[in-house]
């Protein structure tokens, strides 16, 4: 079964001068368990609309999307956010991170939203946190690490939820060269244990850790393939 089922999504914004303007042109996608998908196309393309609605975080003006084999349009929000939690694990440009909080409590505080039980939560948090070499930081503000730990954090938080998929737009965005190769090296090893990964960059070097490419223009996919 694929993770992800697109047909015939299209996304259209109504301005407040009443214009209607098509953001995403019936986009056909479908992504199997395991694969490792870099999305590029130029700013304003439709990529973090596209990657929105992946997420469940916004639904389609029109188009059929399933996610791990469920319909999403029959889904009521609740219900979209319990399947989102189970399902799908976020990293951003920006390492969201909420500043007030312990690394830990970044990592830990999604799964209370899931329901699980608190030594559940910390168990995980230090355990991925571990897994991302940051185990001595579990107690520090997000301020206290440099943008490369930030997302490591982040991408320790998305790992907490188990998640089937990871969705990643621009997560090297902040980063130097080093750094984001830091970074995708961690992608690489987390798709190795089988994850899916969908990652939207700009950066040509970013997107060759990818095997599949797909390109997007003016709200259309007009290549998807493999990476060259
Ligand atoms: N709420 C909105 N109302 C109207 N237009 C919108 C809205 N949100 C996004 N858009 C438009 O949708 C288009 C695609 O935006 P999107 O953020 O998906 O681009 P992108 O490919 O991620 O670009 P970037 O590389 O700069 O992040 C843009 O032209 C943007 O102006
Ligand atoms: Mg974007």
């Amino acid at each position: 079964m694929a993770v992800i089922e697109m047909s015939g999504i299209r996304k259209d914004y109504i301005l407040s001068s009443g214009v209607t303007v098509p953001i995403l042109k019936s986009i056909d996608l479908i992504i199997e368990p395991g694969e490792f998908v870099a999305i590029m196309g130029s700013s304003g393309a439709g990529k973090s609309t596209l990657m929105n609605i992946l997420g469940t975080l916004d639904r389609p003006s029109s188009g059929l999307y399933y996610l791990d084999g469920e319909d999403t349009s029959i889904y009521d929000d609740e219900a979209l956010a319990n399947l989102r939690n189970n399902t799908i694990g976020f990293v951003f440009q920006g390492f969201n991170l909420l500043p007030r909080r312990s690394i830990a409590d970044n990592v830990a505080l999604p799964l209370f939203y899931g329901g699980e039980e608190f030594k559940e939560r910390m168990w995980r948090a230090d355990y991925y946190l571990g897994q991302m070499g940051l185990a001595k930081y579990r107690d520090y503000l997000p301020s206290q690490l440099s943008g490369g730990q930030q997302q490591r954090v982040a991408i320790a938080r998305a790992l907490a939820g188990e998640p089937t998929l990871i969705l990643a737009d621009e997560p090297t965005g902040n980063l130097d060269s080093h750094t984001s190769d830091e970074i995708m090296n961690l992608f690489t090893n987390i798709n190795k244990e089988g994850i899916t990964i969908i990652l939207v960059t700009h950066e040509q070097d970013v997107a060759n850790y990818a095997q599949r490419l797909i390109q997007v223009k003016d709200g259309e996919v007009i290549y998807d393939g493999p990476m060259y």
